[in-house]
């Protein structure tokens, strides 16, 4: 494996054996088995669980990371290309991205969506830029697009939870936020679903339709994997005998970018906050996901994050199992 960039990049089973051996890395320590290398993490936006669970993935598997952020006290950082750096900045992303990679045995980088241009973002420009920067196996801690990490964590998180596959009903669905949210985890999060062969709903209302690229990807990959995807804005009928509901905001696809719009359409749809009655007629087992970090009381109750349905902190105890795969199948011996 050279990098882990998208779950897109890699076949149903090639996944399934990422998600295998995080299972047994988890029952199984190694210890030393990264011993001597070293991660290097980019954080170019905040984080608090890949930012964690990447460095103590690195100790538990024996190796080590440092992080660069622009809250540290770094030279400023310039992102624009062909900028003249007349400015406060004093170093360009050009040079500080392949030094920091020069450091480590392999990187991560987060870079998020800017949220002006939505052919821009579903293009990842500004993370592929970063890319070619780079010349040691690199890792997308999120970027404009995507969150591979993420949904690798959620496709064993289903697993442990013995969630069906053929034949599961994975309820993926806007939820009120007050912010215009990238779209890199609910792209991600129909991906993972659609290739795990489920049956999936992108629950949203009017406006807030996922872009048809994202729509078409996830639809090939179902139709490979004997699952399928649609998209609704009827909650009733999409919450029927649904398995999962995985809640997320994202920005209005029909006015992205533009923030005063965007706003005027989310601004009477409060009531998107998964709370009990949404578990009515879903299978009685049904399971609430988010990737988190989530604003109890406006995306999901304090009931439903509380209580039994919610699986969110098991699924970010996963992430770190899920990387320690990943890095497990970059820089180990063995690789995947
Ligand atoms: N889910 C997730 O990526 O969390 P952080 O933004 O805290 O890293």
């Amino acid at each position: 494996m050279k990098e882990f960039y998208d779950l897109g990049d890699f076949s149903p089973e090639e996944i399934e054996a990422l998600v295998t051996l995080a299972g047994r890395l988890q029952r199984y320590p190694e210890p030393r088995a990264l011993e001597g290398k070293v991660l290097s993490l980019l954080f170019l936006s905040p984080s608090l669980r890949t930012l964690a669970s990447f460095q103590a993935a690195m100790v538990r598997l024996g190796g080590g990371s440092f992080v660069i952020s622009p809250d540290m006290s770094i030279h400023g950082l310039e992102t624009r290309p062909g900028i003249v750096m007349d400015g406060t900045a004093a170093e360009h992303i050009r040079e500080a991205v392949p030094v920091i990679a020069a450091y480590g045995d392999a990187m991560g980088i987060r870079a998020f969506a800017e949220g002006k241009s939505l052919d821009k973002e579903i293009a990842d420009t500004e993370f592929n830029a970063l890319r070619k920067l780079v010349n040691t196996p690199l890792i997308n801690m999120e970027s404009a697009i995507g969150h591979p990490c993420q949904s690798l964590a959620d496709w064993k998180t289903l697993d442990d939870l013995q969630v069906p596959k053929q034949g599961g009903r994975f309820v993926l669905s806007w939820a009120y936020h007050p912010r215009a949210l990238p779209l890199a985890v609910p792209s991600s999060t129909l991906q993972m679903a659609a290739m795990r062969g489920m049956d999936v709903t992108v629950l949203r209302p009017e406006g807030f339709e996922l872009p048809p690229a994202i729509m078409d990807r996830a639809t090939q990959a179902a139709a490979a994997s004997g699952g399928s995807v649609r998209e609704t804005d009827e909650r009733a009928e999409a919450l029927e005998g649904a398995h999962i509901i995985y809640a997320k905001s994202w920005a209005s696809t029909r006015h992205y970018g533009d923030k005063l719009k965007d706003t005027e359409l989310r601004r009477p749809l409060a009531d998107w906050c998964v709370d009990d009655p949404w578990f009515e007629t879903t299978d009685q087992d049904c399971r609430f996901m988010h990737c988190l970090p989530v604003r109890r009381g406006v995306v999901v109750s304090d009931q439903v994050l509380d209580g039994p349905r919610s699986v969110v902190i098991q699924e970010a105890q996963n992430r770190m199992y899920a990387q320690m795969a990943v890095l497990h199948a970059l820089l180990g011996k063995r690789g995947l």
